[in-house]
């Protein structure tokens, strides 16, 4: 299988590195609304309704992701969503044409029977002929064509029709399609989902997306579900002002159009609208409630300018993908030194194997889709012992494989989920017993751990680390440690599992091997196990290993490590890690009301949030909002985490910061706060209607 992205050429590299040098935002948090985002979202709409009849077109909402088969998984769970949960019922509730016969593979890599593939429900197809009569044969709830060069358009017409007719959703991908050649099938076929890939950033930068119709969307329209399906790195600025330059090249907008897009970039308010009506419809609503309703224009370092020039500390940092801060400056040299013939990625596999002892690794484009590796090549190598052990409010991201993992979400996906996969409460005082009970069934082929969990901070106590380690000789399981978060020092060890978990089998990493540039991730696995998995598919195994390589990846994070290790990164995040805990511990004593329900610093490193026993969502947005306004220092969901390179005096100024911000401040005050907040925010909300 061939990479997905090419070498990026002179020209593009020149370009991003003009980006850094002039501090240009890239990454902040999913979500956040921009300009180029919201242009982006627009003329994909226009596209998709280009040559729609007037009764058939509707308002499509992008959702930005990191690669076309990312994209695609994210379409299959929001159309899960949208269907008809009576259909989903039924198995196999979807049908899947992929020519690229990837799918069938990846989602069930052992071929385990119903109910026990790593996405259940899902009966694939492989040529196009076939297709409407296994509609008729299974009734499904969502059909999806991955169409391919050359299709013929009217077989696929036929089919969406009798789809529309019988209320079963669409989902068109063209990810395999480069448009160039091609067009789009979607100015065809008119499917309620359209996914794109890597082609619009001219297959140079990891990129992926899907569009829903009014339709489709529903499952994400509401104030409690519009932020449940994300990705960290989805939408950042860099790779978006790539797609946008494609689009505006390869279909020049008409003069209405023109006209709209410089409305977008000159007016607050018409961006701000477009993007709900577009993009997110909740999310000018949720932003401005927590504070970070602001337009960024410069961002270096620690600190992010706005448009009405408030310079911000940045401690939300991308969800954790914060490395050495936004547009670190030897980020220039790399980019115009990069060398398209060279293996950047063996490189950074010999640094890896270095870091964690760990010898073969499997590119990835963020969190999910390195776990998603990881599962996927656990399965391999465990054969037949088929279960997958996790923990109650494990994160490992939102793609449907993933989903499988992140307890804290999966449960409540109406399509349900693989059947292996038992999870533990991690905080239970029976866990432990339990736990080696199930580890010493035989049955157990992986152990899948976050060892602080994502959601709150938490670190699993040690008894649970105990039984794995004790258990494992004899349970002959894999163990699979997701340090997505936890990893590349953001704990002051390169890995938080080192010293925790002896010699796991897989580490996954991403968000900080990132350094707030360009989405990548890494699946690290040992030589057994590659070994094992290999002889099993080794197809599979192989496409793993190419279809996500991304050489100017590979060079950034190499740059990013190799600066880490030189400077003592580890010692220099324990240093200042323990300066901000005291600190912000400080600060929290002075505060009366947070003092009375013993709000805590909890968490590692620089990965800290400030916490107490019954704070809701509601409660944590209310103070980060005051520190934002107030402090002009950004956490989210009272999460922090600065650049591992913050100084010592910048910790000192967001401990200043956080102090100014909640000086004199009573749980009245900030209730009363909270309702003025929702009026206003509500009151944008319709206005932009
Ligand atoms: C531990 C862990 N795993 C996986 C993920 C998913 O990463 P992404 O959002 O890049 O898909 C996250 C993201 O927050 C995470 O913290």
């Amino acid at each position: 299988m061939e990479p997905a992205l090419r070498a990026a050429d002179p020209q593009l590299l020149e370009r991003l590195a003009e980006r850094v040098r002039t501090h240009q935002p890239n990454f902040f948090l999913f979500g956040h609304m921009t300009s180029t985002g919201t242009a982006v979202a627009y003329l994909l709409d226009a596209i998709c309704n280009r040559n729609r009849p007037k009764d058939r077109r509707t308002n499509f909402r992008s959702f930005f992701a990191n690669a076309g088969t990312e994209a695609l998984g994210g379409a299959l769970r929001t159309a899960w969503r949208a269907a008809s949960h009576e259909r989903l019922r039924h198995f196999p509730h979807t049908l899947l044409f992929d020519p690229s016969r990837l799918l069938r593979d990846y989602f069930n890599p052992c071929g385990r029977e119903e109910g026990h593939e790593l996405l259940p429900g899902i009966s694939f197809v492989e040529e196009l002929g076939a297709v409407a009569r296994r509609r008729e044969e299974i009734q499904p709830a969502v059909v999806v064509i991955r169409a391919e060069p050359g299709m013929p358009v009217d077989v696929c017409r036929e089919l969406f029709e009798v789809c529309r007719r019988t209320g079963t959703l669409t989902i068109l991908d063209e990810s395999l399609v480069d448009f160039r050649e091609q067009g789009f099938f979607c100015e065809e076929l008119h499917a309620d989902i359209v996914v794109f890939g890597e082609a619009l950033a001219d297959r140079r930068m990891p990129f992926g997306a899907f569009l829903m119709s009014e339709r489709a969307y529903r499952p994400w329209s509401t104030n409690a579900t519009y932020k449940l399906h994300a990705t960290t790195f989805g939408g950042g600025q860099t790779v978006l002002s790539v797609v946008l330059d494609t689009l505006r090249t390869q279909w020049p907008p008409a003069a209405d159009e023109q006209e709209v897009l410089a409305s977008i970039a000159s007016s607050r308010r018409a961006r701000r609208r477009l993007y709900r009506k577009h993009v997110n419809k909740w999310a000018p609503f949720g932003f401005s409630l927590s504070g970070f309703d602001f337009d960024l224009l410069e961002a270096s370092g620690s600190t992010l300018r706005t448009s009405s020039g408030v310079e911000f500390l940045d401690c939300v940092g991308c969800a954790g993908a914060n490395f050495r801060g936004h547009n670190p400056p030897d980020l220039v040299d790399v980019l115009r030194s990069h060398d398209p013939t060279h293996d950047y990625w063996s490189d950074l596999r010999e640094q890896l194997h270095e870091l964690t002892g760990l010898p073969c690794a499997f590119p990835g484009v963020s969190g999910a889709s390195v776990v998603e590796h990881a599962l996927i090549l656990a399965q391999l190598a465990a054969g037949e012992r088929t279960r997958i052990v996790t923990f109650k409010d494990n994160f490992a991201g939102t793609t449907p494989v993933a989903l499988n993992c992140s307890t804290a979400y999966g449960p409540n996906e109406p399509y349900g989920l693989c059947r292996d996969v038992v999870f533990f409460d991690p905080f239970s005082p029976d866990t432990p017993d339990a736990l080696r009970r199930e580890l010493a069934s035989g049955q157990v082929g992986l152990v899948w751990l976050e060892l602080i969990r994502g959601v709150d901070l938490r670190r699993l106590p040690d008894d649970i680390f105990r039984v794995i380690n004790e258990e494992r000789q004899t349970g002959g399981y894999l163990v699979g440690v997701d340090e997505v978060l936890t990893g590349a020092f953001r704990t002051g060890q390169f890995l938080f599992s080192q010293g925790r978990l002896a010699d796991p089998d897989i580490v996954t990493l991403a968000k900080g091997l990132s350094d707030m540039f360009i989405p990548f991730g890494v699946t690290l696995v040992t030589s057994a196990l590659h070994a094992a998995a290999r002889d099993r598919n080794p197809e599979l195994v192989d496409a793993l290993e190419r279809r996500l390589l991304n050489q100017l990846g590979s060079h950034v994070a190499v740059n990013a490590l190799r600066f880490a290790v030189n400077h003592d990164m580890g010692k220099h995040v324990q240093r200042v890690g323990k300066r901000l805990r005291e600190g912000l511990t400080e600060v929290l004593r002075s505060v009366d009301y947070l003092g009375e329900v013993r709000c805590e610093v909890r968490g590692e490193g620089l990965l800290l949030c400030l916490d107490w026993s019954d704070a809701t969502s509601y409660a944590r947005l209310l103070v980060s909002s005051r520190l934002s306004e107030r402090g002009a220092v950004l956490l989210n969901r009272l999460q922090c985490k600065p650049p591992l390179t913050i100084s010592e005096s910048e910790i000192d100024e967001i401990v200043r910061r956080v102090a100014q911000a909640l000086r004199g401040t009573t749980q009245l005050g900030n209730r009363t706060r909270g309702l003025v907040r929702i009026l206003s925010a509500l009151v944008i909300d319709r206005v932009l209607r």
